[in-house]
This record gives C-alpha cells, structure tokens and sequence, in this order.
C-alpha cells in the first residue's frame, strides 16, 4: 500500500514539476527561473547537477548569458582556490583564466572528475589549473595546499578561500556536536591555517577573498552551525584586513545570496530547494559571484579592504 502511495506521489511530483518547468523561463538570468527539484549525496558534484549552472557567462541587459569578457584584470596572477572543483570556484577558476591568471584548486577526491572539468575549462582561455585532492579539515594539508602552489606556481597572488560546508538541522537540539565541530574544521578552521601560511609568501598588491554568506547577516535558524561559521569569517575577514591593510595586502569578503551549485541539492531538502530564490526573481548562478571575485581580486577594488560585498540577488543587510 504505501509503495503504491509512493508511486503515486512520485507521479504527481513529477507531473507537478514538469508544469513549472513548461510556466520557468528559459535563461537562467530570467526573474522566475526556478531550479527543478533534484537531490544527491554530499559534497555533491557538479557533473550530476540535472541543469546545469552558469559558469562562463553572466546576463546581458536582457537576462540572457554571454560570454564574460576579459581584459587582462589579472594577467600574470597566482591564485589558489579551495572547493574549485565546482559551483563558485569552478566558476571563479574560470574568470580568472578569462582575465590571464593561472590557479591551483584544491577539493575532496572525491570530486576529481569534476576537478579534471574545470580545469578543462581553464586550459581553454591558455592558462593553468593545477589540481590537489586535499582534505583541508587537517591543519597539516592547509600548509602542503600552500607549498604545492609555490612549488607549481612560483607566487601566490590570490587566496580564495570558498570551501565550505552545511548541513540543514532545524534545531539546536537536531545538531549532533560532531556536525557542529566538524562544519567549524571545514569553514572557517582552514581559512586561518592557509591564511597564515600564504601570507608568508604575500606582498605588496596581492589579496585574499573570503566567501562568507548571506546567512550570516539574516541569522538562517536551519543552518545555525554553517551561519555561525560565516559570522566568524566576516569578523575574520575585519581583522586579517586592519593587519595587512597597511602592507597592501587587502583581505575582503563576498557574502552571496542563494546560488545554484552542487551544495544545494547536496544539502537542502525538496522544500527548501522550491524556496530557493531572491528578491530579484530567481537564484544567483556561479558566475554571478566569480564577476565579485574578480573585482576583489583585481586592482579595481584598490579602495576596499576589510569589507563583505553582498552579492545576494537583493536582500538588504547591514554590514
Ligand atoms: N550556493 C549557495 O547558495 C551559497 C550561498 C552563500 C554562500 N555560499 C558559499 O559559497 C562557497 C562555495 O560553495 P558552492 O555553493 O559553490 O558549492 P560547491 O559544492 O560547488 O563548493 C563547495 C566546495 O567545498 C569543497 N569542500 C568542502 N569540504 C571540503 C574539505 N573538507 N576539503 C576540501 N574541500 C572541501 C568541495 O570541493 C566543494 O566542491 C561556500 O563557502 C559556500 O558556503 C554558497
């Protein structure tokens, strides 16, 4: 009886989601683009993503994707980019290329085959992407992440650090303590030790980039863990900017809204996953973030250090 009922529900779920996708614009640039409803196993890989997410192009003024241009913003750069495999560093690795930087991402093996994608993508606008399967919740793997760019690399111009993990609990009470320390090992541990590391071998002119999140602004009460880490990494990102701000070194943050990466069918339920949207009709695409990253990086934020850009499809926050 209740394998019949699951049928039916699947059937319905089905017919219900094939409707909104008939009544959802096209362009994933468009107010009302919705993503169908889909699930995986985490960390989640960008390759099973059912549409895929934009990476190479941002809207144009009518909300379809073009091409990001470059112009050589970063030519001759060194990046390093954690969780580069994929969603906002994938993209991230993208646009650098665009602009003449070569990176090196770092991500869980088990995302290799997204890695080798990437850095496809990269090899493609003539730049290099070197690849380091790397657990970075141990200290020891922050310092090899920051070694193997130098050995590869010769220079670290660029540290973003984006990797990061959720997990929705709807209480306090539903987070089990390892969820708790191991959400903190992931997000905002690694940002110190590779912090640290890199800005041994910074100088005058080079940056690094936190990706923070909107929740740490709005207080999401189902992500309380995941949010608390983002508050850390604004704080983190205020401090490491008043130490270096005066050597040249600027320390900023992004702090996105919803964005349509492998993260959100890895950890949001199916609820969640309808609600995904901004106040300005839709979801962000990676590459609405890379376009941030970008401008962080590059000499055209000269003027911002200590500061958290609030790329979030228009949600108003203080801070
Ligand atoms: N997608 C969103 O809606 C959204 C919103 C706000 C902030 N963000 C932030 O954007 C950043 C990038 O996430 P995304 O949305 O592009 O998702 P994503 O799943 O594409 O990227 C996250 C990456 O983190 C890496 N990672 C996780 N645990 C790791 C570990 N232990 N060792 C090494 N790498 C590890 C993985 O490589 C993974 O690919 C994260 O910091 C996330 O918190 C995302």
């Amino acid at each position: 009886m209740a394998a019949i009922r699951d049928l039916v529900d699947n059937a319905k779920e089905a017919l219900s989601s094939k409707s909104e996708q008939q009544s959802t614009p096209k362009s994933q640039f468009k107010s009302g683009w919705q993503p169908q409803v889909q699930h995986q196993a985490r960390p989640g890989l960008e390759s099973d993503m059912q549409e895929p997410a934009q990476i190479e192009n941002v809207p144009d003024f009518d909300g379809e994707p073009r091409l990001y241009k470059g112009s050589g913003k970063l030519e001759g750069r060194k990046a390093i980019i954690t969780g580069g495999d994929s969603g906002i560093g994938r993209s991230t690795a993208v646009l650098f290329a665009i602009e003449g930087a070569d990176s090196l991402i770092a991500y869980l093996p088990q995302e290799e085959s997204d890695a080798q994608k990437t850095a496809q993508l990269v090899q493609k606008y003539g730049r290099q992407c070197h690849l380091l399967p790397i657990d970075i919740r141990v200290q020891a793997n922050c310092q090899k992440i920051v070694d193997e760019a130098i050995a590869k690399m010769g220079a670290i111009n660029i540290l973003f650090n984006n990797a990061a993990t959720q997990l929705v609990k709807e209480t306090i009470f539903d987070i089990p303590d390892e969820q708790w320390l191991d959400t903190f090992n992931t997000n905002i541990h690694p940002m110190f030790y590779l912090s640290k590391a890199a800005l041994k071998h910074m100088k005058h002119g080079d940056v690094i980039i936190n990706n923070a999140s909107i929740n740490a602004y709005v207080g999401r009460p189902d992500l309380l863990d995941y949010t608390s880490t983002k508050g850390a990494i604004v704080a983190f990102t205020r401090g490491l900017s008043n130490q270096f701000v005066d050597k040249g070194i600027r320390v900023n943050a992004v702090a996105p809204g919803p964005v349509w990466t492998p993260l959100i069918p890895a950890t949001m339920s199916t609820q969640a996953i309808k609600e995904f949207t901004a106040p300005i009709g839709r979801p962000g695409q990676p590459s609405e973030i890379a376009t941030v990253v970008v401008f962080l990086a590059s000499t055209d934020s000269s003027l911002l250090s200590g500061q958290t850009i609030h790329a979030n499809g228009g949600t108003v926050v203080n801070g």
